[in-house]
C-alpha cells in the first residue's frame, strides 16, 4: 500500500541546490551506488550541476525532493521526448538518509508528477538487478516487469538491467489501495 499524504515534495531545482547536490559526491560510496563520475571536484560538480539547472538537456525533466523543513533530500528524473511516455529516475542524496523510505516516497511523486502534471500515459524505468533498492522501490511502486536490457556493472559487480512500466491506469489503481 502506498501511504499518502507524503512527507515528500517535488519542486523545481534552483541553481542554489547545485552546491548540495555537488556536496552529496563528497561520499566515494555515494557515487559509487549512484553510478556518478568519480574523481571531480567540488566545484566541478557543482558546475555540473548547475548547468543542468539553467539549461537542462532536452527531453530531461529534473525536480528536486524535499523533506522535512523544505530540506532538498534528492530528485526525480522524468526523461523522454515521447509526448505520452517517459523513464523515471531517482536519487537519494546522502546514505544516511536511505533505509527510511525516502527513495520510495520519490518515486511515488515522480509517478505522480508524470501522470498529473504531465499526463502522461506510461512511465518506464530501469534498475540493475544488483541495485536492490531501486528494484524493491519499482516493484512496490506497482510497475510490472517488461524486459531484460543491457548488461551493465553495479558497484564493481557485473549485473544486468530490469525493465519495468507502469500506465496512468495502473498507478490510479495502486494509488487508491
Ligand atoms: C535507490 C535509492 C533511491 C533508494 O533510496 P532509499 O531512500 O534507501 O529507499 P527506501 O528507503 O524507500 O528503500 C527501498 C528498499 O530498499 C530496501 N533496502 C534497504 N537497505 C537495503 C539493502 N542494504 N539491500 C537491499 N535492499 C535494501 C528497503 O527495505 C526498501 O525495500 P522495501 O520497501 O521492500 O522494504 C538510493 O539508494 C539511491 O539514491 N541510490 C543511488 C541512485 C539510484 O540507484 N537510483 C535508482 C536508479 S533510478
Amino acid at each position: 500500500m502506498i501511504e499518502q499524504g507524503l512527507p515528500l515534495a517535488l519542486r523545481p531545482l534552483e541553481v542554489r541546490d547545485a552546491e548540495v547536490i555537488a556536496g552529496w559526491a563528497a561520499d566515494p560510496e555515494f557515487c559509487r551506488a549512484a553510478d556518478w563520475t568519480p574523481g571531480l571536484s567540488f566545484v566541478e560538480r557543482r558546475r555540473f550541476h548547475q548547468r543542468l539547472i539553467e539549461s537542462p538537456p532536452p527531453g530531461l525533466i529534473r525536480l528536486g525532493a524535499t523533506h522535512a523543513g523544505g530540506h532538498l533530500v534528492g530528485y526525480v528524473d522524468l526523461h523522454g521526448d515521447q509526448p505520452d511516455r517517459r523513464d523515471l529516475g531517482f536519487v537519494v542524496g546522502e546514505r544516511g538518509n536511505w533505509g527510511r523510505g525516502l527513495g520510495r516516497l520519490a518515486g511515488a511523486a515522480g509517478l505522480d508528477y508524470g501522470f498529473g502534471e504531465l499526463a502522461l500515459d506510461e512511465v518506464w524505468a530501469e534498475a540493475a538487478d544488483a541495485n536492490q533498492r531501486s528494484v524493491r522501490i519499482l516493484r512496490r511502486l506497482g510497475l510490472r516487469e517488461t524486459g531484460r536490457g543491457v548488461e551493465s556493472m553495479f558497484l564493481g559487480q557485473p549485473t544486468y538491467y530490469r525493465q519495468f512500466a507502469i500506465t496512468a491506469e495502473d498507478w490510479g489503481r495502486v494509488r487508491r489501495q
